[in-house]
Parts: C-alpha cells; structure tokens; sequence
C-alpha cells in the first residue's frame, strides 16, 4: 500500500488528476480511503447528516468527533479538516484551534475558506508547520457567491487564487466557478486546483459522498449521481417495515436457540 502525501499531491499538477471526496464517517472512509488522494471531512456535516440550513451553525467540537473516525479508519488517503466558521477569525487564534485539532484528530491538513482576507493566516499556519488547503469561489461559511462571470468578480477569483497560492497553501478547492477562469487559475498558479463545479480543468475534483450517492435530497448541477442510495435505502425500509408487520422477520436463522 503506497501512502499518499501532501508531497505526492503536489507532483500530480498537470500530471494526473487528483481524486477527492468528504467523508464524515468510519464506514464510508473506508470505502473512500480505497480509491482517493484525499479525504476531506467537510463541514457539510452540518446540512448532510444534521439538517443544518448553514454551515456556520457547525462547532469545533463535532467536527472534531468526526475526524477522529475517519482518521481512524484511513490507511492511504491524506485526510483534510475543515476548519469550521468563526475558528479562524485571526492568525492566533487560527493556530491556537489548528494546533489543538491537528494534535486530536492526527489529521494531515486544514481547509480554510477565504481568499486575499486570509492569506496572511494561512501563511502564519504554514510556517508553523500546519499544511493548509484553500478553498475560493463559492464559500458556504460567508454565503460569498462570486462565479466569476462578471469582469470584476473573475478579478477578484483570480487575485484571490494568487494570494492563496502564494500563502504557501499546498492546494485549493474551487467552488462554483466559471469553466474558463477554472481553466485560467489552473494554468497559472503553481499548486493544485480541486473544483467541484468547476469544470474538468482544474487539476483534481472533490464532491460530497452523499450527493454523489444519491443519498442527499437535493442534486446540484455539477454533481454526478453514481447510485441512488435514497431508493434503495427507502426499498429495504419499506421491505423491513413489511416482514416485521407480517412477522416474517425475524427469520430462524436470526434467532438465537
Ligand atoms: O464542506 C465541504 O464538504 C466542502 C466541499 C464542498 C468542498 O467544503
């Protein structure tokens, strides 16, 4: 089994794609940890398993508890904590609650969302050895919606791409932006760019498992659903909630004699 590491990642620009997705849970970063570079358990927890309308509702705290599990059940892939709203807000206070996490959850890397604003943080992180991931474009945490169709959003994308690239990241996800500045930002900065809805041109793809499963209750554009876990989910449900009714389950082969 070839570990990955950060190093690794960074030799794949313009090489190979880099492959991602989230994972909250023991169960799925097994699965997870078989097939990609990189496991990020995303603050999307909120919404996925909470039924949180934002992201910002998410504490340090249960973000923690989830990454201690998919840490522990991952052999290959670098796991990426994201670092939830409000824990970031200074550089001290970023390292103090980075620190903290990496020592709990052995993680191999932070995500903060921001550009220009925080660069100055990430650079204070990576020189006290914490690897950082950006993430620009779309940004749940600020509900910061640029696209990058207009000229001065796709200036402000691309000054945002520089600062973190320049910040000493070793990567960044874009989110929900145009498929030419994709294209644009890949070509010209010097780590790895990972999108999600963000076209083919960056140089890996994340998504969020349960969407891509078919397990979330609602698709967005950019994601490909690969199974439809709803529906069979819903079918043993239902087939269970039948047997039970009709006391067909348990079976003599459930039971202990
Ligand atoms: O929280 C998350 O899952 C993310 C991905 C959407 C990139 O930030």
């Amino acid at each position: 089994m070839q570990k990955v590491t950060i190093k690794k990642i960074l030799k794949k620009k313009n090489k190979l794609p880099i492959v991602c997705l989230t994972a909250y849970s023991k169960n799925v970063a097994k699965i997870v940890d078989k097939y990609c570079d990189l496991t990020l358990v995303g603050d999307s927890l909120g919404m996925v398993l909470y039924g949180m309308k934002t992201t910002r509702d998410v504490k340090l705290d249960t973000m923690i508890l989830h990454a201690k599990a998919v840490k522990q059940s991952t052999k290959r892939s670098i796991v990426v904590f994201d670092m939830p709203y409000r824990t970031y807000t200074n550089k001290f206070i970023a390292y103090k609650n980075a620190k903290m996490v990496m020592k709990s959850t052995k993680c191999d890397a932070i995500k903060l969302e921001g550009g220009m604003k925080i660069a100055k943080i990430i650079k204070y992180l990576v020189k006290k050895k914490i690897p950082v991931l950006g993430h620009i474009g779309l940004l749940p945490q600020t509900s910061s919606n640029f696209k990058g169709k207009s000229a001065a959003e796709r200036k402000r994308i691309l000054k945002d791409a520089f600062a973190i690239s320049n910040s000493g990241a070793f990567g960044i996800i874009i989110e929900c932006v145009i498929e030419n500045l994709a294209k644009e930002i890949t070509k010209n900065i010097a780590i790895p760019t990972i999108g999600i809805g963000a076209s083919k041109h960056c140089d890996g793809q994340i998504l969020v498992t349960e969407d891509m499963v078919g397990l979330s209750d609602f698709t967005p554009r950019f994601v490909k659903n690969y199974s439809n876990l709803n529906k069979s989910i819903e079918k043993s449900v239902k087939n269970y909630a039948k047997d039970v009714k009709m006391k067909r389950f348990p079976f003599i082969k459930n039971v202990y004699k």
